[in-house]
């Protein structure tokens, strides 16, 4: 498409900060941050709020986040002064998800864990994203092979709006690096072994030398471990 091949190229040289000034600047209002409260997305909000602090940053609550990911919303809150906008799955699609496959069903099944993800992440972006034309997301192409092709600036045709991957040639260390010098609060669950953090019955620690998202969705192989968030 041809103004996601302009604008990868007009922002090929920028720095992460001059391309989050840029799309604040031209899509103000219509651009949101969508994020887990990870590492990755910490840095975001800290880089977006100290520079326009109106920007909308959006968590998907999909009802099984981990005690520590909500300390996370409240200590960003305080610190920065502000409220992070949730957004739920609906009621009745999580009772009927409950009568249809359990409380864990997930596990038997890769349509399973895909209906579970799809009401409880996928159906409330879509409403997260409604009306705008940016997002912001905190992927980075070395976090895995289903991410190794992902660019600067995306079409994103799942969803039909402009997405915009600032840290995607960020490494693990820039991330902590700059989470360290700007004292910016981050998951306790990092400090335990917990590099990727989604829900908690599909997030677990890792072992020394194991892949950074070998404890989610660990007992799938990895090119299925996407939840339909981030379609190629
Ligand atoms: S996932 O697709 O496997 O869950 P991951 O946890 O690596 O994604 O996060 C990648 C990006 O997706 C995050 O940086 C964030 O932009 C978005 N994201 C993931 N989970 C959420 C969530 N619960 N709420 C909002 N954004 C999310
Ligand atoms: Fe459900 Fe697990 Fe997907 Fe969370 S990550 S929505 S609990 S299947």
């Amino acid at each position: 498409m041809k103004i996601i091949n302009e604008l990868n190229e007009k922002l090929k040289d920028a720095s992460t900060l001059e391309v989050i000034e840029f799309f604040l600047n031209e899509y103000k209002n219509k651009i949101a941050l969508a994020s887990s409260l990870g590492a990755e997305d910490q840095v975001l909000t800290d880089m977006i709020l100290k520079t326009d602090k109106s920007t909308k940053i959006f968590t998907l609550d999909t009802g099984r986040l981990n005690p520590e990911t909500y300390d996370v919303m409240d200590a960003t809150n305080l610190k920065y002064s502000v409220k992070l906008d949730v957004y739920f799955p609906k009621l009745d699609a999580v009772e009927n998800l409950y009568k249809t496959q359990g409380v864990n069903g997930h596990f038997e099944s890769i349509d399973n864990r895909k209906n579970c993800c799809k009401i409880r992440k996928i159906e409330p972006l879509k409403r997260a994203l409604n009306g705008l034309d940016v997002w912001f997301t905190g992927l980075r192409s070395s976090q895995s092979i289903t991410r190794e092709e992902m660019k600067l600036v995306e079409w994103d045709e799942a969803f039909g709006l402009i997405k915009v991957n600032p840290l995607i040639n960020w490494s693990e260390k820039d991330v902590w690096d700059y989470i360290k010098s700007n004292n910016v609060p981050y998951n306790k669950l990092h400090d335990n072994g917990y590099p990727s953090i989604g829900c908690a019955p599909c997030t677990r620690a890792i072992k020394d030398g194991e892949d950074i998202r070998a404890g989610r969705w660990w007992w799938e192989n990895p090119e299925h471990k996407e939840c339909g968030l981030h379609k190629k």
